[in-house]
């Protein structure tokens, strides 16, 4: 039986969990084991990231992810926040390249906050590097600075770390559009001139792919302007991180934005790309379509179950198409729109799988 480590974190991290473990119960047989990361290992152990979650992680097939932090520990020291775990767990399972598909369901393009003409159709790869970058980049650090206090972090790549990123990028093309974007700062960053260099380099090995550049501040108006130039966006941590939380809005809602994180040699970890809304915790109004969908990839990029994948794709849009909608997604002025908690969500997408 193929074996989950099931890390629920804080927030909403458990009760959108608890949703996607239902749905991937309606699918097939697996084992669960929960460890603790984030703001709840913190309170068991006093740190984010205990060993032993670490080493549950390692020897599983796959890792499912909630959220982790709280504002409570906002004033801790930064090394032992629960934001430190999970950069701690991508980059101790290697977990180099992080999916972020970004894709308008045609029911939803009214939630978005483009016009729904402008989101309709909407289908992008966001390829994320996710173990570099100014995420990690040294030297970081604080210090006097002609008697002034001075921070400072460092953007740096490798040759061989753009390139593993940019076939990763290459190959999930060639299954859709064959369209790669990469996106960097090339007009004032050295890192971005390597970056574009070593990418095009790397797109010589696939011939069928169209590649293109674009500057990250042209790609975050592009992506307003005209979502639906985009197939695949090949782009750096930071530049990632800020690119997709934009993107996952053009759906209609952060709520509904899963991941993947891939390692060459590491099970893959799947998670929402939200974080734990300690604000909403406990009231059952959280949407857990992200998760969901991050349990999809779980299936699809993780365990190698396409047909299962598909099985729970299809039962999001087909309740979707009911009218089912978490509050973040409602529109009271929609007649068919019919108000659901986390929990119903959960059990219709689990129904109509079976
Ligand atoms: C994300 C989050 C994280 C990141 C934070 C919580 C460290 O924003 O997964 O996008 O910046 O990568
Ligand atoms: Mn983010």
């Amino acid at each position: 039986m193929k074996k989950i480590c099931v890390l629920k974190g804080d927030g909403i991290g458990p009760e959108i969990i608890n949703q996607a473990i239902k749905v991937l119960k309606a699918v097939g047989d697996f084992e669960f084991t929960e460890e603790l990361i984030g703001g709840c290992a913190i309170e068991e152990y006093g740190i984010p990231l205990p060993e032993k979650t670490l080493q549950t992680a390692k020897s599983s097939d796959a890792v499912l992810l909630g959220a982790v932090g709280d504002w409570k520990y906002d004033k801790l020291d930064p090394a032992i926040r629960p934001e430190k775990a999970l950069l701690g767990i991508r980059k101790e399972l290697g977990l180099f390249a992080n999916l972020r598909p970004v894709k308008v369901m045609d029911e939803l393009a009214t939630s978005s906050p483009l016009k729904a003409d402008i989101a309709k159709g909407t289908d992008i790869m966001i390829v994320r590097e996710l173990t570099g970058g100014i995420y990690f980049g040294e030297p970081r650090g604080n210090e006097l600075r002609n008697n002034e206090e001075t921070a400072y972090n460092t953007m740096v790549y490798s040759k061989s770390e753009i390139e593993r990123i940019a076939r990763v990028a290459f190959a999930s093309a060639m299954k859709r559009n064959k369209k790669v974007c990469s996106v960097d700062k090339a007009n004032v960053l050295d890192v971005s001139r390597l970056w574009r260099k070593v990418v095009t380099e790397v797109s010589a090995e696939y011939p069928e792919v169209e590649l293109t550049h674009m500057y990250v501040d042209n790609a975050a108006m592009q992506l307003v302007v005209n979502p639906k130039q985009f197939d695949v966006i090949v782009t750096g941590n930071l530049f990632g991180d800020i690119l997709s939380d934009e993107g996952s809005v053009i759906s209609g809602s952060l709520g509904l934005l899963p991941s993947a994180s891939l390692s060459d040699k590491n099970p893959a970890m799947f998670e929402p790309c939200h974080g734990s809304a300690p604000d909403m915790k406990g009231m059952d109004k959280a949407n857990p379509i992200a998760t969901i969908l991050s349990a999809s990839m779980l299936l699809r990029y993780g365990l190698n179950m396409i047909e299962e994948a598909n099985k729970v794709d299809l039962a999001v849009k087909q309740v979707i198409k009911e009218g089912y909608r978490t509050e973040d997604i409602y529109k009271s002025s929609c007649s068919t729109d019919i108000l659901v908690g986390t929990e119903k969500m959960g059990d219709l997408i689990a129904e109509r799988i079976k």
